[in-house]
């Protein structure tokens, strides 16, 4: 019996790889034909990002890539997530942009070359402004825009792309942006989110459908970020209301449609007076439930969720974790418990005994059943970073991520099939709402100089991969 300090081995398939989005590192915003995206216009709009930061350089990663993929192997690092930009490829979402493509073909082939396996995901957020003036996700022709995008991309990468991962978080792309409003395109209301997450869903099963029946070898998939909902008092019935209708909605809405191909009951009349049914067509949920090989989980923290603001402890509204405005239609009343944990630079609890149990809920509930395996595609933290003396002594990162690491042993010894991990970020990179402000890479951006550091995290993750243990 290994004791607790004895290292733990990986099994010898797993790989270990790190994740970013075109839109938070790319830069080049306005060359070779791309154009705007609806984070592009959002950050035009007072007071929606963090010190008016923009993608406008980012890293400079669309020129400094060749450069970026050196570092990927000197770190030792065996896949790298990335995301393609829509308005890179198709500006205004109309004709393919062919310099769009190259752009990607010339990072696909020195990913090969330096012998990192690519995990492209076509939707990370960053839909064409234009589309989103036709209505966005909220008008059903953006799901079979969606899929000639895809398509498209395929037709110039799937020589040599085996992983596809159609979206990144839909719940963030429909309900945080649609009805939080704290996320492009800044729209607050519950309608209409409710109709963007079923045509991010429709886009999904639209891509995955063609581009299965086109090569049976690709390894299909889509990233959900999921939550593990506890209620705070689990004897309290209206404790457990709450915590059920988080999952409904953070979860169940998502996985119940793919894996099972129907909504969740509890979660249609919760929202059954804002005429979400209507946009359910006959057929879309057979297409929504096309097989795919793999899902991907996004973890950064668990809920503990409440009905009642009745402890000093309880917040009125989620912590910085969650939008002010209550994103979640049907749980207005519902308040966030911030529990004795340690937290992160964005207010996060770090909890990595809740990624042990998510992946073993949806490995025993959804994908076991559909006999596929789970990538953990995104997970990481952001602390408040120094620089001293040319390094970066990042030790709570180092915690974190050897915490989740051996979480997801935790949960590989559990019998779940869990086949790789991808840090969230590999370089310090634009977040979102929170802009430049939010550091999540193991390797340190200085936005001044473009200059890369690799933190003490980055260190302490070349050991991990090149010992296949920790
Ligand atoms: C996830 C996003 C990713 C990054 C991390 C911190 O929700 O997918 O782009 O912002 O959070």
């Amino acid at each position: 019996m290994p004791d607790a300090t004895s290292p733990r081995s990986f099994p010898p398939t797993f790989f270990f790889g790190a994740a970013t989005a075109a839109f938070q590192i790319e830069g080049a915003a306005h060359e070779d034909g791309r154009t705007d995206s609806i984070w592009d216009a959002f950050c035009r709009v007072p007071g929606a990002v963090v010190n008016a930061d923009n993608g406008d350089v980012a890293c400079d990663h669309y020129h400094r890539y060749r450069d970026d993929v050196s570092m990927m192997k000197d770190l030792g690092l065996e896949a790298y997530r990335f995301s393609t930009s829509w308005s890179r490829v198709q500006p205004d979402g109309g004709a393919f942009n062919p310099k769009g493509l190259d752009f990607y073909s010339r990072l696909v082939d020195e990913l090969l070359d330096k012998g990192i396996a690519p995990w492209l995901t076509l939707y990370h957020w960053d839909l064409p402004q234009a589309l989103q003036e036709l209505g966005g996700w909220a008008n059903r022709d953006t799901a079979f825009r969606f899929r000639d995008y895809a398509l498209g991309v395929h037709d110039a990468l799937g020589d040599r792309v085996t992983s596809w991962t159609t979206l990144n978080e839909p719940w963030c792309a429909s309900f945080l942006s649609y009805i939080g409003g704290e996320h492009a395109p800044g729209i607050q209301d519950p309608a209409t989110g409710l109709a963007a997450g079923h045509h991010l869903l429709l886009a999904h099963g639209l891509t995955v459908k063609d581009l299965a029946a086109r090569d049976d070898s690709l390894q299909l998939g889509i990233t959900l970020n999921l939550t593990v909902a506890d209620a705070v008092d689990p004897t309290d019935a209206g404790d457990l209301d709450a915590a059920r209708r988080i999952d409904g909605q953070f979860n169940r809405f998502f996985l119940d449609p793919i894996f099972r191909g129907s909504y969740p009951a509890d979660v249609m009349q919760d929202v059954a007076h804002l005429g979400f049914e209507q946009h359910v067509q006959p057929g879309d949920l057979e297409i929504i439930s096309s097989p795919i090989h793999s899902l991907g989980v996004n973890y950064y923290h668990g809920d503990a969720v409440s009905s009642r603001p009745t402890d000093a402890a309880m917040t009125t509204a989620a912590p910085s974790v969650r939008p002010k405005r209550s994103p979640f239609p049907a749980a207005d009343d519902v308040y966030w418990h911030l529990r004795d944990l340690p937290t992160t630079g964005m207010g996060w609890e770090v909890q990595p005994e809740g990624l042990t149990r998510l992946l073993k809920r949806v490995h025993d509930e959804y994908t076991g059943p559909a006999g596929i395996a789970l990538a953990v595609t995104e997970n990481g933290a952001a602390y408040d970073d120094e620089l001293v003396d040319g390094a970066v002594h990042d030790t709570e990162r180092v915690s974190f991520l050897e915490a989740h690491l051996r979480a997801i042993l935790d949960a590989i010894d559990d019998g779940v099939p869990v086949t790789g991990y991808f840090y969230w970020s590999l370089m310090d990179n634009f977040e979102w709402a929170w802009g430049y402000d939010k550091r999540f890479g193991i390797v340190r951006v200085d936005y001044e100089t473009q200059e890369r550091t690799p933190k003490d995290s980055a260190i302490a993750y070349t050991r991990v991969i090149s010992g296949r243990s920790l």
